[in-house]
């Protein structure tokens, strides 16, 4: 069975159970500033979660194009990618357990036709500190289906992945109960860490076994949330109807929801009963790959993770340009670009240097042409975007190589060095990184991590040589161009003023500036008047006359957060922060004197040195984004 195939059964199963099928959304989110991409089906749905009426009704069902950044370094193993579709039935405040673990159970064994012998589950053992209690429901409905097959389903109380690894499995468990690391979903992850108001609830998964040995480097015994590779975790059910709540306790939402998310590659490869994501989901891509490097994609050969590497990228970069994201230095554009710098790279190590990666888009996408028809139908930009990128960067790909081989032969890697070599040539610092790890050097002088070392060399350039230079790292900007720059502090006083003048509660939810206009999303409920934005208007030109000083400081995550200093919303720090300050007007760098600081903000820079050199500030459009979040956009000349 094909991806293609599962898609199709899935989406009619559920929609002949009453469900309305939906389209993906895009794989950048639409006015959820709190993440770059998305990376779940649950993301598009939160506003129906929450509460808000779906237009198609209480059970729809979709698949769900998804992007996740943190595996880039990771793939190369057998089940990982960065790209994947993510299937989904949603009830919102319609059915609950008892329908949901049958259907997930009846369309694994007899539509995908899956032997049920190859299936484990888990749930949620409770969670006694937060009051929640465990989910012995979904357990004996498992315990209910698995016996209809003729199979004795016995349940295993586990705990931790941890303690997983240490008592392993005994005869017959099938239904395993581990704690919240693993059986509670929400965006945020465990129950301690979900802010006020974000929804989530505990989970059901369902993991397929390969039956292969279990491998003792990942612990004494294996279980199925063990890493070893035989069990293969192909689908979640996420009961969601918890909310949690300022005070830090949990209350139901208003209605209970169910957030199935599937992998469909994943199904796939259980269905093929095949460990290995990239030899059944990706082979079109491997097959040109074979040609190009007149080499064999098996298990046996050293060059298995370059193919994957470049399989996954590729498809990836392909659906990420086909949704709009080009490869830049910054926010979303900077994975785009690290994905395809990374796989000429590896092709590179696949002996096919002059690669024309972009001969495995059509490979890429084939398979896609009825499911994302305005991805396949944008194939031709894509190609070109890839062919840019890779003329592009293999101008300096030997020469940095030959500089990062001098580099290491001084014993390791600074964060100077990653400068340099993003700097000249092109290399997201992510490479030098793993260049780095893969040659065994160090990377020195890190105390603050390699990330903020690297942008610590970045800032410390941009002082020295006062210009424009590249600052790849931060999201929001567009460039580092005098005009940006002067937006970019404009920008800081504007959200204070808003603050001023229509209440504390305003929170930045998103921004985005370019060499001519600064755009702003904020939290409020309401248009605002035009009283109101001259008032804004005034504040920040006043500041502008003022001409305070703005300053950098560097400090603990924690002491920012006392001093109150703003920062966006879902964003996860560093322990040491840059923060800037703007004012008051006896503020020096050795005495920034925080407290009186017009604002503070959790902030990269670049900063003008002193508010007088902004212009004059003005409000252009003051609109509505969506329940809730307002936007401006706003000029200086
Ligand atoms: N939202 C759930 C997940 O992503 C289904 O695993």
């Amino acid at each position: 069975m094909t991806p293609k195939e599962i898609r199709k059964k899935f989406l009619e199963f559920y929609k002949a159970r009453g469900h309305a099928i939906i389209p993906s959304a895009l794989l950048v989110p639409e006015n959820d500033p709190t993440t770059l991409f998305t990376g779940s089906g649950m993301q598009p749905m939160v506003p129906y979660l929450l509460g808000e009426h779906h237009p198609e009704g209480t059970r729809i069902t979709d698949s769900q194009k998804s992007f996740r950044t943190g595996d880039i370094e990771e793939i190369g193993d057998n089940r990982h990618t960065t790209f994947f579709e993510m299937l989904g039935n949603w009830s919102l405040g319609d059915y609950f357990k008892k329908e949901q673990l049958p259907w997930v159970f009846e369309f694994l064994t007899s539509e995908i036709g899956l032997d049920p012998k190859h299936l484990y589950v888990t749930a949620f053992i409770g969670d006694e500190e937060n009051n929640l209690p465990r989910d012995t429901e979904s357990a004996e409905i498992w315990e209910r289906l698995f016996e209809g097959k003729g199979i004795d389903a016995k349940i295993a109380l586990i705990g931790s992945e941890a303690d997983g690894y240490e008592r392993g499995m005994k005869d017959d468990e099938r239904i395993f109960y581990y704690d919240s690391k693993k059986n509670w979903w929400s965006r945020a992850g465990v129950p301690e860490n979900m802010p006020a108001g974000e929804p989530g609830g505990p989970d059901s998964e369902m993991f397929y076994d390969f039956g292969t040995e279990h491998n003792l480097k990942f612990g004494k015994h294996c279980h199925p949330n063990c890493d070893c590779g035989r069990f293969l975790e192909i689908g979640n059910s996420v009961f969601m109807e918890y909310m949690k709540k300022p005070d830090g306790t949990f209350a139901p939402l208003p209605r209970q929801n169910v957030d199935f998310g599937g992998g469909l590659e994943r199904i796939t490869m259980a269905a093929a009963n095949t460990p290995d994501i990239i030899a059944v989901c990706h082979r079109p891509i491997i097959d040109v790959l074979e040609k190009m490097s007149g080499k064999k994609y098996d298990d046996t050969s050293a060059d298995i993770s370059a193919f994957r590497i470049i399989a996954d990228h590729i498809k990836a970069a392909s659906f990420l340009i086909g949704d709009g994201v080009v490869p830049s230095n910054t926010e979303r554009g900077y994975f785009v670009r690290r994905l395809l710098r990374r796989a000429i790279r590896y092709a590179d190590q696949l002996g096919i240097q002059d690669a024309g990666l972009s001969a495995l888009v059509e490979p890429a996408l084939e398979s896609y042409r009825d499911a994302y028809p305005e991805t396949y139908a944008v194939r031709e930009i894509i190609k070109q975007e890839i062919d840019k990128e890779e003329k592009k960067f293999r101008k300096t790909l030997k020469e940095g190589l030959k500089e990062f081989s001098k580099m290491i032969v001084s014993g390791g890697i600074s964060g100077k060095n990653a400068f340099d070599l993003y700097q000249s040539y092109g290399f997201p610092w992510e490479m030098t990184k793993e260049l780095a790890e893969s040659a065994g050097v160090k990377l020195i002088g890190m105390d603050i991590g390699f990330q903020a070392e690297v942008e610590k060399n970045i800032r410390e350039h941009q002082d020295l040589s006062r210009t424009a230079s590249a600052g790849a790292f931060k999201g929001g900007l567009a460039d580092h161009s005098e005009k940006t720059t002067r937006l970019h502090t404009a920008h800081h006083l504007l959200l204070k003023a808003l603050q001023i003048v229509l209440g504390p509660q305003v929170k930045q939810r998103g921004s985005n500036i370019t060499n001519e206009r600064l755009r702003m999303d904020f939290s409020y409920d309401a248009k605002m008047t035009d009283e109101q934005k001259k008032e804004a208007e005034k504040i920040v030109n006043e500041k502008i006359a003022e001409n305070l000083p703005v300053l950098r400081s560097e400090m603990p995550r924690e002491k920012a957060e006392t001093l109150g200093a703003e920062h966006e919303f879902g964003q996860k720090y560093p322990d040491r922060v840059s923060v800037y300050s703007i004012g008051p007007k006896s503020a020096t760098s050795a005495n920034p004197e925080f407290e009186k600081a017009f604002c503070l903000e959790f902030c990269g820079g670049p900063h003008v040195d002193r508010t007088g050199v902004i212009g004059k500030f003005k409000i252009i459009k003051e609109e509505s984004v969506s329940a809730g979040m307002r936007r401006i956009r706003a000029t200086v000349e």
